[in-house]
């Protein structure tokens, strides 16, 4: 804030020096659209409106005063236009208001496109022509923003956030915004023609805690009861099916209260769909052709299909990650069979506690530093790894290791041939639970390929991961709870399995991955109460528990019920690796930070004792307390 006020002082002195007075000012300011029409966006003008009047509006990006002629870079959506103030074309009046022209100005100007009088500008559309400005308006006047407009912004993103609507005059997220319509526009086009009926649900709807933390909403008129916003339209959409509205689909608004990273916000959009009377292949189907019709209009990307696939079990073994990037290989290598029987107490301690030892080979690495060596240890241990044993196989066979002392000879060229390993690599492996190695080298493999450069973001690998597993034993809750949600669909083949091993039991169920990131997922639902009252007891859910948190769907499912399937992306995601962006930051107008708060409204924010009271809302101390220590 202070920062602001200095530069305002600034622009105050720079003001007092110009030779205009307050009441020319004042004028200035009231200039209005009257009788003026834009007759062009800026970067709407080409060599081919050589000649034509036209009208532009737009802020001003850049003024140049060189004496008898101004230069002007006018901004609008579209691009930057050139605009060339000379008195003689203008008259006085028009030029000495060119002459208070500052940033951000909003203008409106009048003349003829010509052939630039100065060199062409190839970094520009518009770079072979210019506006010679008849008359000028000034629609209205701008402080000095706090940061600069332009591309690729080095300001702080706190700053930026709060002056969002300045923000978002930069051309990078002005260009994310339009291509976030554009893909809202062809989908809702494409799957129009697949017969999908748009159809809105609620937003205000009723609290089932199983996923994410809810937002709540209190009842005024029914005190101490509290509606939820959706974290997806997941039940409506399948009651649309039970009413007959055979393919729906919704760009709908989403609410999670989870923790936030680049790619997850509070609030969020997804491309939402449900069919019915279809299977799995059904729904992989229509959503291939709609991702290659977007990828293709979109960033020009050529989608083969089909789209790859693979089982949630492959994925884990081969990248440690439900979401693998296959941009590149660094594939992780079980080897706890060619390690059994060595000394080594990590290895051995690891497999005696039904664990796996399993490896990555950086290859060419074998010269990393040290240091940097103990980099990735400590990352790895981020991810719960105790440690991280290495290998490096130098040029002349020889090993640098931390664990080679603690092996016999054999049982190393064993290791290391299982590996792959030869004379340059680097050889990393993670001794665990599975679950802790997958992460652990999961994430390595991420690490070592941006360390190495290995992302390319035009670069697009698609990947369908099937048969995820339908059930994940929760530790915290001492109890079994559905890894997409607990109406999904067993495959058929493992229904005994609930009785007698549900955690081996796979699901239909299926995400979408883009170069590592899960851009969409869904499942084939169950439709048969039987299997869906076995989904409960194996969840733990009491009849009536699940009778009071789910009633009216399990209700429905009493009067015809079609077999019924879905998926939904992250739009907001799509549109993040479509651009190339970093953040999924970058592609929403308003977003919110970390803690999930706006910097630009001061969402959220203490409301009215009134208001409290009339929500029957009590705060108790401890918040209060905790509020004033911040
Ligand atoms: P799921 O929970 O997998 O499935 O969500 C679908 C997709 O939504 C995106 N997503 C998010 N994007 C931004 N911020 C978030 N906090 C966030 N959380 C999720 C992801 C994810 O793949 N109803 C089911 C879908 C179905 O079964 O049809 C569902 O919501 O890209
Ligand atoms: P230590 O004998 O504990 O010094 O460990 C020898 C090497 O094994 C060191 O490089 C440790 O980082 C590594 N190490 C320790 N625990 C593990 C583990 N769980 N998985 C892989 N390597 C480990």
């Amino acid at each position: 804030m202070k920062k602001f006020e200095i530069k305002t002082d600034l622009r105050k002195a720079q003001d007092a020096g110009a030779k205009n007075n307050k009441t020319e000012e004042k004028e200035i300011m009231a200039e209005s659209m009257a009788g003026l029409k834009r007759t062009h966006r800026c970067t709407e003008l080409d060599t081919a409106n050589i000649g034509e009047i036209v009208t532009v509006m737009g802020w001003v990006q850049k003024n140049r005063n060189k004496g008898g002629i101004i230069f002007v870079d006018l901004r609008d959506r579209s691009g930057i236009l050139q605009i060339i103030f000379e008195e003689a074309d203008c008259g006085a009046e028009s030029f000495a208001k060119a002459e208070k022209l500052r940033s951000e100005f909003v203008i409106a100007v009048t003349g003829r496109v010509e052939a630039r009088s100065g060199a062409v500008n190839e970094n520009l559309k518009t770079g072979r022509i210019e506006v010679r400005a008849q008359s000028l308006r000034i629609l209205s006047e701008s402080e000095t923003p706090p940061f600069p407009i332009e591309e690729n912004s080095k300001t702080k993103e706190e700053l930026r956030l709060k002056y969002r609507y300045l923000d978002l005059r930069r051309p990078d997220l002005q260009r994310n915004l339009m291509t976030r319509s554009r893909v809202a526009i062809l989908t809702r086009a494409f799957l129009a023609d697949e017969g999908f009926l748009e159809i809105e649900t609620p937003t205000l709807i009723k609290s089932t805690p199983e996923g994410a933390r809810d937002y709540l909403v209190p009842s005024r008129v029914h005190p101490g009861s509290f509606y939820a916003l959706p974290q997806s339209p997941q039940l409506l959409k399948q009651l649309l099916m039970c009413s007959g509205y055979d393919r729906y689909f919704q760009l709908a608004r989403c609410y999670r209260d989870e923790d936030l990273r680049a790619d997850r916000q509070p609030e969020f959009t997804q491309i939402d769909m449900e069919l019915s009377f279809v299977d799995v292949e059904d729904v992989l189907d229509v959503n291939e052709r709609l991702l290659q019709k977007l990828f293709c209009e979109i960033c020009g990307y050529e989608l083969q299909l089909p789209i790859p696939r693979m089982t949630w079990r492959e994925a884990m073994d081969r990248f440690g990650s439900d979401k693998p990037d296959l941009r590149f290989g660094m594939e992780l290598k079980n080897v706890s069979d060619t390690v059994r029987g060595c000394e080594f107490a990590v290895f051995k301690g690891a497999l005696e506690n039904g664990g796996s030892v399993r490896g990555i080979n950086a290859e060419g690495q074998a010269g990393m530093p040290r240091k940097k060596i103990d980099a990735l240890v400590e990352y790895a241990k981020g991810f719960g790894a105790k440690g991280l044993a290495y290998l490096s196989i130098q040029e002349d066979g020889s090993f640098k290791s931390s664990f080679a002392k603690f092996m016999k000879e054999e049982e190393l060229t064993a290791l290391v041939s299982a590996m792959g390993g030869k004379p340059g690599d680097l050889l990393l492996f993670a001794a665990d639970k599975d679950k802790v190695v997958f992460d652990v080298l999961g994430n390595l493999r991420l690490e070592l390929a941006r360390q190495l450069d290995l992302l390319k973001k035009d670069d697009f690998k698609f990947l369908w991961v099937t048969e995820f597993p339908l059930l994940e034993y929760s530790e915290e809750e001492d109890r079994y709870v559905a890894m997409h949600h607990p109406f999904t669909m067993p495959m058929e083949e493992d229904l005994p399995l609930l009785d007698t091993d549900p955690g081996a039991v796979r699901a239909k169920a299926y995400d979408i991955v883009l170069n590592g990131t899960e851009m969409g997922g869904g499942s084939v639902r169950i439709h048969q109460a039987d299997i869906q009252s076995k989904m409960f007891e194996v969840l733990g859910f009491t009849k009536e528990k699940a009778n009071e948190q789910f009633g009216f769907l399990l209700d429905a499912f009493k009067y015809g019920v079609p077999p019924h399937a879905g998926l939904a992306y992250g739009m907001d995601r799509m549109v993040m690796l479509m651009v190339g962006a970093d953040s999924i930051r970058d592609v929403i107008a308003f977003p919110k930070i970390k803690d999930a708060s706006c910097l630009m409204m001061e969402a959220p924010s203490p409301v009215d004792q009134k208001q409290l009271d009339e929500l029957s809302i009590g705060i108790t101390a401890e918040s209060e307390t905790a509020e004033k220590e911040e």
